[in-house]
C-alpha cells in the first residue's frame, strides 16, 4: 500500500567540520579585494549578523548553529527509522559534478542498476572517517524505472540514468544528507535504505559558467549558462512525483535536500551574508500551507535572493500540495555569518489506509 512522507534537511558541506571553520567562507571574502571596504566594514551590517559575528568571527555562535541543525537531523532520521521507507526519493542540485558541458538536465532520475559506492569524508570530518572510506548506498532502479516511466506518460520531459556521467557514487548535496542521517550511527559506511536521487539543474545560468560555485562578482564578461528550470516548474515535478507515489505500492520519503539564501550567491550582499527576510518569507508561508506564496515566486527573485538551491524544496512543496500533507514539524535556523539558513521539515505521512 502506497505511503508517502515528506521530509527536508540541509546538506551543508560545513557540518562535517571542526565549528573552527564554520565561516569561513565570509572570512574569505573579507579578504577579497574586489569587495568594497565599506561592504566588509561589520558596521554596516545588519545587526544579527554582527551579534553572530561577535569579536571571535562568530565561532561562540557555531555550537547554538551546530545544535540547531543537528535537531533537525536527528528529528528526520528518527522519522526514517520509524516509517522503515523502501526508499528515500531525494532531490537535490548537482554542482557541475555529474553534469557537465556535454548535457545538463533540468531533472534527471538515477535510476541505477548498481549501488551508489562513494568516497564523502573529507580531510578533518568530525567523525575521524578517512577519506579512502567509502559509504555505500543501494540504489532504486525498479523505483526509479517507474518514476521516469509515470513522469514521461504524465507529460513530464524527464531524463532517467541507469549509470553515472561524470561523477562516480553521490554527489554531495546527496552523499551529504546520507552523512548527516548517519551522523549519530556507529556504522557510517552504509545507509539503512534505498536511496533515488533526482538530481536539480537548481544552478541555472551558473551552473556550467561559474561551475556550480562562487560567482566572480567583478567580471561581467563571463557568458551565463540557460536558466535552471522555474521554481513552478519544479513544484509541478513534485506533484507530479506525489501522483506516482501515491498509486504505487512503495512507502516512500521524499526529501529535498539543501540549505535556503546561500549569501556566495547574493550579489546584492556581496557575497557577504543570505538574503534572510526572502528566506523567512518562503519559510512563514511554507508553514501557513499557503503554496501559492511559492508558485507566484518568479525565478528572477530567487536568483535575487540567492535561493538557487531552494528549488529542491519546491519539489517537496509541490508534492506535499498534491498529497495535502500537513507539515508536521519544521526549524527555521538563521544565520548570516555562516553562508546560509538551513531549513529542516517533516511533513504527516499520508496514504495510510488509503
Ligand atoms: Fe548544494
Amino acid at each position: 500500500m502506497a505511503e508517502v512522507i515528506g521530509l527536508g534537511i540541509s546538506h551543508w558541506p560545513r557540518l562535517a567540520t571542526a565549528e573552527e571553520g564554520y565561516s569561513i567562507r565570509l572570512r574569505n571574502s573579507l579578504r577579497d579585494p574586489h569587495i568594497p571596504a565599506e561592504a566588509k566594514d561589520p558596521a554596516n551590517w545588519p545587526e544579527p549578523m554582527r551579534r553572530e559575528w561577535g569579536d571571535d568571527q562568530g565561532l561562540s555562535h557555531a555550537a547554538a548553529h551546530r545544535e540547531g541543525l543537528l535537531v533537525g537531523m536527528r528529528r528526520v532520521r528518527a522519522r526514517l527509522d520509524a516509517f522503515q521507507p523502501d526508499a528515500v526519493v531525494i532531490w537535490g542540485d548537482d554542482q557541475y559534478e555529474n553534469f557537465r558541458e556535454d548535457i545538463v538536465p533540468p531533472f534527471c532520475v538515477l535510476a541505477y542498476q548498481d549501488d551508489f559506492v562513494s568516497k564523502p569524508f573529507k580531510t578533518g570530518n568530525i567523525w575521524g572517517m578517512s577519506t579512502e572510506d567509502e559509504l555505500r548506498v543501494r540504489s532504486a532502479p525498479e523505483i526509479g524505472h517507474a518514476l521516469a516511466s509515470s513522469l514521461l506518460q504524465q507529460d513530464f520531459d524527464v531524463a532517467y540514468a541507469y549509470k553515472p556521467l561524470h561523477f562516480t557514487g553521490l554527489s554531495h548535496a546527496f552523499a551529504n544528507a546520507m552523512m548527516y542521517l548517519n551522523f549519530d550511527q556507529p556504522d557510517k559506511k552504509s545507509f539503512a535504505w534505498p536511496v533515488l536521487p533526482v538530481p536539480i539543474n537548481c544552478y541555472g545560468s551558473h551552473v556550467l559558467s561559474h561551475r556550480g560555485s562562487v560567482p566572480v562578482l567583478h567580471d561581467t564578461s563571463v557568458r551565463l549558462d540557460p536558466p535552471s528550470p522555474s521554481p513552478r516548474r519544479c513544484f509541478e515535478l513534485g506533484r507530479a512525483t506525489a501522483r506516482f507515489f501515491r498509486s504505487s505500492p512503495w512507502r516512500v520519503a521524499l526529501m529535498a535536500s539543501s540549505s535556503w539564501s546561500h549569501a556566495f550567491l547574493v550579489s546584492k550582499h556581496w557575497q557577504l551574508y543570505p538574503d534572510v527576510p526572502a528566506d523567512r518569507r518562503l519559510y512563514n508561508a511554507l508553514v501557513a500551507g499557503d503554496y501559492k506564496a511559492w508558485t507566484d515566486t518568479p525565478l528572477a527573485d530567487m536568483v535575487d535572493a540567492g535561493q538557487q538551491e531552494v528549488l529542491n524544496w519546491f519539489c517537496l512543496a509541490g508534492a506535499m500540495s498534491e498529497l495535502n500533507a500537513p507539515l508536521e514539524w519544521s526549524s527555521f535556523v538563521e544565520s548570516y555569518v555562516f553562508n546560509s539558513n538551513k531549513v529542516a521539515a517533516i511533513f504527516a505521512e499520508t496514504g495510510r489506509g488509503g
